[in-house]
């Protein structure tokens, strides 16, 4: 197998997993990192065992010619950098939201399918073994006693946090120019979205979104802090808050099926509560992000069965994602780890389930609709982009 040079741009909270998930698949090798700052690039590097740093990607680019790069800087710089990396000739794996708005998801997309190159992103939850179980259960072949999950009637779910609960909390997220003009919707309904999508088959085209800002003024820290770190409450400066944190959002798929999520930073004791519900006609399933290993499906008459993930307790494609015994828990980690692992057996020939700048781009423009339809009270339907059809059709594409 050929080991396939890997450069990783951005070093905070998710680009050290990144990182991580990278060493643990067979035939990769981190050749460079790129950070804003001499000593961070320098540090990082040092403690990753990391031969090469830089402060300008551009630079790492030309030097260390890499393979496959990947982006894991703050939303606004994920346009210019996605674009360098496939106009330099890499393959891109890029960060959630793929770009600040849709004019920019856009031209990456378009970009992407023009020069005939793969380019993925990283909506990581889909490649959870029970995630992809719970696909297995509404369109494979399910040869256990409780069999298929039947008709789907409704998708429900959720995705809290807490961590920007208190006024003290603040990120580059809260800053539109940063973030992008949504925060909670983008930030981690993004993921509700993809997932959904995912498990269902079946796209988002219409949404009815409230939403609300509780914390209209948040204490900005006067140095940096990266994600889920907080500074001395004597170092801040008071800002205005435009972003929502939290929304309340009715979906209705293509096949007609509706659903429902809650969407929420500032909800407490809640950490990375992702849930993701499906009822159907036989039984309804529930998948957890905090307990991602399990899977319940609840039936009216056999009661309610918790299937640990273990490759005699899941089904089809998912059995390659649930690869330890059951009772051997398999989380997050994993789930990113599957995620990179798919896009890069991609670059190697497989045909294997990854998300494409074509699918970020309507996940985008599900994010945007939302916000027309909480500013303007109505239902709004969702679209993908004409000109972005038209490409993929010129080149024999078909959307996905
Ligand atoms: N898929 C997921 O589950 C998940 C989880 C967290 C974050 N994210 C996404 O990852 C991205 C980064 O988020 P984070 O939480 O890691 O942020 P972070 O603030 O912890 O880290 C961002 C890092 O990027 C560096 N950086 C900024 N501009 C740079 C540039 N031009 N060149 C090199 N380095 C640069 C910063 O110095 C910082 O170290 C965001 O787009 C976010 O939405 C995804």
């Amino acid at each position: 197998m050929e080991t396939l040079r890997v450069a990783v741009i951005g070093g905070g909270f998710i680009g050290k997993q990144h990182m991580e998930a990278i060493r643990r698949i067979p035939g990769t090798q981190i050749v460079a990192i790129s950070e804003m700052f001499e000593a961070s690039a320098k540090k990082l590097a040092e403690e990753q065992a990391i031969p090469a740093w830089y402060t300008d990607y551009k630079e790492m680019l030309e030097k260390e010619k890499p393979d496959v790069v990947h982006i894991c800087t703050p939303n606004n710089t994920h346009f210019q950098i996605a674009k360098d990396v496939i106009e330099f000739g890499a393959y891109a794996y890029c960060e959630k939201p793929l770009g600040m708005n849709s004019k920019e998801t856009e031209e990456l997309a378009r970009l992407v399918v023009e020069k005939g190159t793969k380019a993925g992103v990283n909506f990581n939850y889909r490649q959870n073994a029970m995630v992809r179980e719970m696909h297995e259960r509404i369109h494979g072949e399910i040869n256990d006693p409780i069999g298929p999950v039947g008709k789907v009637y409704a998708v429900r779910g959720h995705y809290l946090q807490d961590w920007m609960m208190y006024d003290t909390d603040y990120n580059w997220r809260v800053v539109p120019a940063l973030g992008g003009v949504s925060r909670t919707i983008a930030d981690i309904g993004s993921h509700w979205f993809d997932t959904a999508q995912y498990v269902t088959g079946h796209k988002i085209v219409k949404v009815f979104c409230d939403m609300q800002t509780v914390i209209p003024q948040r204490k900005k820290p006067l140095k940096q802090v990266r994600t889920f770190e907080t500074a001395a409450p004597e170092e801040y400066e008071l800002v205005d808050i435009s972003s929502e944190d939290s929304a309340f959002v009715i979906v209705e798929f293509d096949d007609g099926t509706k659903g429902q999520v809650t969407l929420s930073q500032v909800a407490g004791g809640h950490k990375n509560d992702l849930q993701v519900d499906v009822d159907g006609s036989n039984y309804s399933m529930t998948w957890q992000q905090e307990y991602a290993d399990k899977l319940d499906i609840n039936h009216r008459q056999i009661g309610n069965i918790v299937r640990f993930a273990g490759p005699d307790m899941v089904s089809g494609d998912a059995v390659r994602y649930a690869q330890l015994s059951s009772g051997h828990s398999v989380g997050w980690a994993d789930a990113l780890k599957n995620t990179i692992s798919e896009f890069y057996r991609t670059l190697r020939g497989a045909e294997v389930n990854y998300a494409t700048f074509t699918e970020a781009d309507y996940v985008v423009r599900i994010v945007e609709a939302c916000l027309k339809s909480a500013e303007e009270g109505r239902w709004v339907e969702v679209k993908p982009s004409e000109v972005l059809m038209k490409t993929l059709a010129d080149h024999g594409m078909t959307f996905r």
